[in-house]
């Protein structure tokens, strides 16, 4: 059985209700099962990620020469990182959020500066980070859309605008592992030449076990990214996924999920928590004092939900959305231990 503290950071035994996880709530399409199950890997021809490439770019609407398959959103943005950071340069970051931006870029040696939204509600414009940038001169900065913890979307045209403001030796990074969760589509800043697009696969599929994800910038970053990458990266079944793999969720799934994140959230409010206003598989709640306590309450009772101090935010929970069986499993939790 997981520890207390495994389970605070994300991560649940089996049999467990698993809400510290945003993992697409209605699984993994049968297409994308199958193609894993009939993946072959006794080769070096296998890794071969060139068809997944063609077929991903064209599902996200940009030239082949402008994607790459990676293992995972992760694999991506350390390529980024250190591809394109040197010591003592300065990363812009949008936060409170993912941890691993900062992780990366301090591995580099580079400087974090954090424009960080506020609570309650964590709007942060596109125009404040423009303004941000402008005084520091950054050499990356970076926004998650829509934002892990928070769940707010910055949006798309929004951010096509600040890339283009950005000084000449600048790059956005945007983490648009959650977009496809969005409603109405967003279009992305990929195909952007000042922009660099990172993509999980990991969500959308729900498949965090495959380790796939595809990074879409100009094809001479792409090159740079080549050069500090290992080889055979990307593993015979992550590229099987790909090739049959859409980055787009249909529309019946979002207007479930749409549905069920605002039950998430009535339960949620009802428990006497304060959820954030949400356009990704997940909701951030202000707990208040008690929110580490709360987290464990729910443990003893085999629930995982995502203490989110490690954001900065010791006060919020985050919890994924799921289909309505998962929620009355967590208000019957929640009244119990709320009582
Ligand atoms: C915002 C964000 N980006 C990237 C990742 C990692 O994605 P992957 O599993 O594709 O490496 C996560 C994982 O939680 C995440 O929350």
């Amino acid at each position: 059985m997981a520890s207390t503290l495994s389970v605070e950071h994300g991560g649940a035994p089996a049999g467990w209700l698993e809400l510290s996880a945003n993992l697409a709530p209605h699984g993994t399409p049968s297409a994308v099962r199958d193609a894993i199950a009939r993946s072959t890997y006794s080769s070096y021809a296998d890794l071969d990620p060139r068809e997944a490439e063609r077929h991903l770019a064209r599902d996200a609407g940009v030239d082949p020469s402008w994607l790459m398959l990676t293992a995972g959103a992760t694999e991506a943005l350390r390529l980024v990182t250190d591809a394109l950071l040197d010591a003592r340069d300065v990363v812009l970051l949008a936060g409170p959020t993912y941890g691993e931006y900062a992780r990366l870029a301090e591995r580099r040696g580079a400087r974090i500066d954090e424009l960080r939204a506020r609570p309650p509600r964590f709007e942060l414009r596109a125009s404040e980070i423009a303004r941000c940038a402008a005084a520091t001169r950054p050499r990356l900065v970076v926004v998650c859309d829509p934002n892990n913890p928070t769940g707010r979307l910055t949006g798309s045209a929004a951010l096509r605008a600040l890339a283009r403001s950005l000084p000449q030796d600048a790059h956005l990074v945007v983490d648009e592992s959650f977009l496809p969760f969005t409603e109405p589509c967003q279009r992305g800043v990929a195909g952007h030449p000042r922009a660099i697009a990172v993509r999980s696969l990991t969500k959308v599929l729900a498949i965090p076990g495959i380790r796939v994800g595809y990074v879409v910038a100009t094809p001479a970053l792409l090159e740079r990214l080549r050069a500090v990458r290992d080889p055979w990266a990307v593993s015979a079944q992550a590229c099987a996924a790909a090739s049959v793999a859409s980055w787009k969720v249909s529309a019946a799934a979002l207007r479930d999920l749409a549905r069920w994140r605002s039950a998430t959230a009535r339960i949620l409010r009802a428990a006497g928590l304060a959820p954030v206003p949400s356009r990704a598989p997940f909701v951030l709640a202000r707990a208040g004092p008690g929110a580490r306590t709360l987290v464990r309450a729910l443990a003893r009772r085999h629930v995982a939900v995502r203490w989110c101090a490690s954001f900065g935010l010791p006060e919020h929970i985050r919890v994924a959305v799921r289909p309505p069986d998962a929620q009355t499993r967590l208000a019957v939790a929640l009244r119990a231990v709320r009582t």
